[in-house]
């Protein structure tokens, strides 16, 4: 069905349709990709893949039917279309996913902010700060470091009893931007990994009073526009950018991302910063795929997402009838810091059977599973619009068997995380950390040291040590307990020395 508010023809895809019809002209390709459509290929990978893929690989000029003019024109008018469905002012592709697109809008803050603060604007190292919750994927403190901007962190909280992060009080952003003198932006995660999400809409309203941007990491929200019974998509709640990972939840191929914005001087900035972020030689396949991934959305996007809610709800029902395991459901909207809950992903608590998630995680892969990640306690599986009834009824099955072997022989309970140890005090830039010398150090020895490198227990994900960041006591034996727990720890210079990159201050 149409959204009628839908302004342009969204039956359209031109990319897509100007790459077929270059197919389908037959030209002979004396012009890049060198396999030439395809004609030289290692034989195991023609066989695994056939030709067709490679005669969609172009990089030279196709032709819109609308246009019949050249591949930068079709873009703009794919984005067009995409800017239209998804209700943005502007919108991008993105070829280095949303990675890009995240420090795209980080640099462009910082050069929008630069305006409005007098004297600031040219000064790489001036102290311009932007407020960001502390477990926010690495891609924003690569931004940072590229845009020398300083973070003002909002711890998230910790939720003992999934053993998940859950987003950062609505106190602690209002906290953050009293204390902060050169304030650039907000920047939020919108929702985390397991589909949950902050007051948005509220920290866009500090956002707005303060006459400040507010950043998106819309990673997983792509879908949002489309089903009423998702959470609204950040671009309603009053974001002024943000940027999806597509090929997370829509039918897109991996690393394409979209970048939306609904200010017009982001806007106006975002293809010259762009152009320094990613390939000048973008795959138009990605492309491609984007362009009908959003057409599919704005003809289908709500029907075929009522069926992926349908099939995560009857999944969850089903689960929660299991002795031993449990299934996030909506009480979580009962928790004060959280605004936001998409029902599609399937947080899956398994340490009622006396199992850790990387174990649980384990032998579902032995039964045909495959879940997206293993936490402490749990395992989290996404549906989306690529299931269908046979596959989640196998996901049921394989928890069902799961639960019966358990129930068997106990084991001991998993590890729970001990309590995040309060961020060192921020010693120098994180630009400044990164690109300074660095020197290996024993983690045991590294007290009082400036982290040149983030170091995090996997999960949560959140960073216990930020470049910058002074290491404290506190920091070193929270890691030493994760890594005695079994728990991964991400940022060593060398895993089994248990070494760390500090800064060479001499
Ligand atoms: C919350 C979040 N933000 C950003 C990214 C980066 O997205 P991409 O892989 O599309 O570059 C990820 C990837 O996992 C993510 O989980």
């Amino acid at each position: 069905m149409l959204r009628a508010e839908y302004r342009l023809d969204q039956t359209k895809a031109p990319f897509l349709e100007g790459l077929i019809q270059y197919s389908r002209d037959q030209v002979i390709p004396f012009h890049t990709p060198g396999h030439k459509q395809g004609r030289s290929l290692d034989p195991e990978l023609q066989s695994a893949l056939g030709r067709l893929p490679f005669l969609l690989d172009l990089s030279d000029e196709i032709a819109s039917q609308a246009h019949g003019d050249n591949s930068e024109r079709v873009l703009r008018e794919a984005e067009a279309l995409a800017a239209d469905a998804f209700g943005a002012k502007a919108t991008f592709f993105l070829h280095n996913g949303t990675t890009a697109g995240i420090q795209a809008m980080l640099l462009a803050a910082r050069q929008w902010a630069g305006r409005t603060l007098p004297g600031a604007g040219c000064a790489v190292e001036d102290g311009m700060e932007i407020i960001v919750p502390r477990s926010v994927h690495r891609s924003v403190l690569g931004g940072l470091i590229l845009a020398g901007l300083v973070p003002r962190f909002v711890s998230d909280t910790w939720d003992q009893e999934w053993s998940i992060p859950l987003p950062p009080p609505q106190e602690a952003w209002q906290a953050a931007a009293a204390g902060s003198q050169f304030l650039a932006a907000y920047f939020d995660t919108y929702p985390n990994y397991y589909g949950i999400a902050g007051h948005l809409d509220r920290t866009a309203d500090l956002a707005a009073a303060g006459d400040k941007l507010l950043l998106v990491d819309e990673a997983h929200g792509a879908h949002f526009r489309f089903h009423p019974a998702l959470p609204p998509a950040a671009l309603s709640l009053g974001a002024d950018a943000c940027a999806q990972s597509a090929h997370k939840v829509l039918g897109v191929l991996t690393q394409a991302s979209i970048l939306h914005i609904n200010n017009e001087e982001l806007a106006a900035t975002m293809p010259q910063i762009l152009g320094m972020l990613q390939s000048t030689s973008p795959s138009f396949l990605l492309y491609a795929s984007l362009d009908a991934g959003r057409r599919q959305m704005a003809l289908a996007g709500e029907h075929l997402w009522q069926r992926a809610l349908e099939l995560s709800s009857t999944a969850r029902e089903k689960i929660n009838r299991m002795p031993g395991l449990r299934c996030l459901g909506e009480e979580i909207l009962n928790k004060p810091q959280v605004g936001f809950w998409d029902p599609t992903k399937l947080l899956i608590k398994v340490d009622g059977l006396g199992l850790s998630g990387s174990e649980a995680e384990k032998r579902l892969r032995a039964k045909g599973i495959q879940v997206e990640l293993a936490g402490l306690n749990h395992v989290l599986a996404l549906i989306a619009i690529g299931d269908g009834p046979e596959e989640v009824e196998a996901l049921v099955r394989a928890l069902e068997e799961l639960q019966k072997e358990r129930s068997s022989s106990r084991r001991r309970p998993p590890a729970s995380l001990p309590q995040l140890p309060r961020p060192g005090e921020m010693l120098v830039s994180l630009r400044r950390a990164i690109l300074s010398p660095r020197r290996e150090l024993s983690l045991a020895a590294a007290q009082g040291e400036v982290a040149a490198e983030a170091v995090l227990p996997y999960p949560p994900g959140i960073p216990v040590l930020v470049p910058g960041e002074r290491i404290t006591v506190e920091s070193i034996d929270f890691l030493q307990d994760c890594g005695r727990k079994g728990i991964e720890i991400r940022g060593w210079a060398n895993a089994d020395r248990q070494t760390i990159w500090v800064v060479d201050i001499d």
